[in-house]
């Protein structure tokens, strides 16, 4: 048996031989006791609780092979909200955290309260849809995915945090057509990554891959929506996009072909990259 201190220093030195941030080892941890009601900051110098130390054992190869935390622990936190993610799901990005802070933004200046309908196309996890429906109780939410294990994923999700969404299954903007929906506000994080692109080990070995390549030049499911999006978004509605940061230029001459009477904005994230696009229709 060992303590808590003891614990972090032997695994510590793993991470560091494999190259791997050492600094995991005590998040991890810090994680695990946080489930089971231990301070590890008051208790780090008491002996592991048994039940801990095993999920801590069991967790550490996986982290030591490279996997996502949070696919490790089996859940993330987005807007506040618990998730529970996995291997089918993407792991939800800070990045996305703004995209929902700036459809609320607009949401109120445009929208003023009023009740009106939202679709997440390509939902994952389900955290833009269920956070903005947390946080915005006036929106009546879609939400939408072509992998069915990935709604299943998000279901659950909606029903632990008590929150009520309707999924529908399907490739892009098709669920919606076929089944004659109508939304005001239409929000994507679509796959975007290049196909060409190199990317982390973590994100490519670990993370689904549907949920990551946009095509040759990461632009294929802006353009299948944009093509689409006359069919299901009211006349004065918004879209909001995630996008590569490198994708301004081609992503608002993209919109102003489909959409040549929207007007286009560009905001950047807290990282002063170009993260998400807003059309005004
Ligand atoms: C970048 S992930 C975003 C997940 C989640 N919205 C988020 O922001 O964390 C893209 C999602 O699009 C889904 N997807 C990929 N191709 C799709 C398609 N043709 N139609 C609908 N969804 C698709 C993937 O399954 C994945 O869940």
């Amino acid at each position: 048996m060992s303590t808590y201190n003891e614990l972090i220093h032997s695994y510590r030195k793993q991470f560091k031989e494999k190259g791997l941030p050492p600094e995991t080892v005590k998040a991890f941890l810090f994680e695990l006791c946080n489930d089971y009601e231990v301070n590890l900051y008051l208790d780090i110098d008491k002996q592991v609780d048994k039940r801990i130390e095993d999920k801590f054992m069991k967790g550490i190869e996986r982290l030591l092979n490279n996997e996502p935390m949070n696919y490790v622990l089996g859940y993330s936190y987005f807007y506040g909200y618990r998730f529970i993610v996995n291997k089918d799901v993407l792991i939800p990005r800070p990045e996305t955290e703004e995209l929902v802070g700036l459809i609320l933004s607009q949401y109120d200046e445009y929208y003023k309260g009023r009740k009106i309908k939202v679709c997440d196309v390509g939902t994952g996890s389900g955290a833009i849809a269920i956070a903005l429906k947390k946080e915005e109780d006036n929106l009546e939410v879609y939400a939408s995915d072509i992998s069915s294990e990935a709604l299943t994923v998000a279901k659950q999700n909606a029903l632990n945090n008590n929150c009520e969404i309707t999924f529908l299954e399907g490739s892009m903007l098709e669920p919606y057509i076929d089944n004659d929906i109508k939304v005001d506000i239409l929000v994507s994080n679509p796959p975007y990554i290049k196909t060409v692109e190199t990317i982390e080990s973590s994100v490519y070995d670990f993370e689904p891959h549907v949920a990551l390549f946009g095509g040759s030049d990461g632009l294929k499911f802006y353009r299948e929506i944009l093509e689409n999006a006359h069919k299901i978004i009211a006349p004065d509605g918004l879209i909001f996009f995630e996008m590569g940061y490198d994708l301004k230029e081609q992503l608002t001459d993209l919109a102003k072909q489909y959409l040549p009477e929207s007007e286009v904005k560009v905001f950047k994230d807290i990282n002063n990259k170009d993260r998400m696009l807003m059309i005004k229709l």
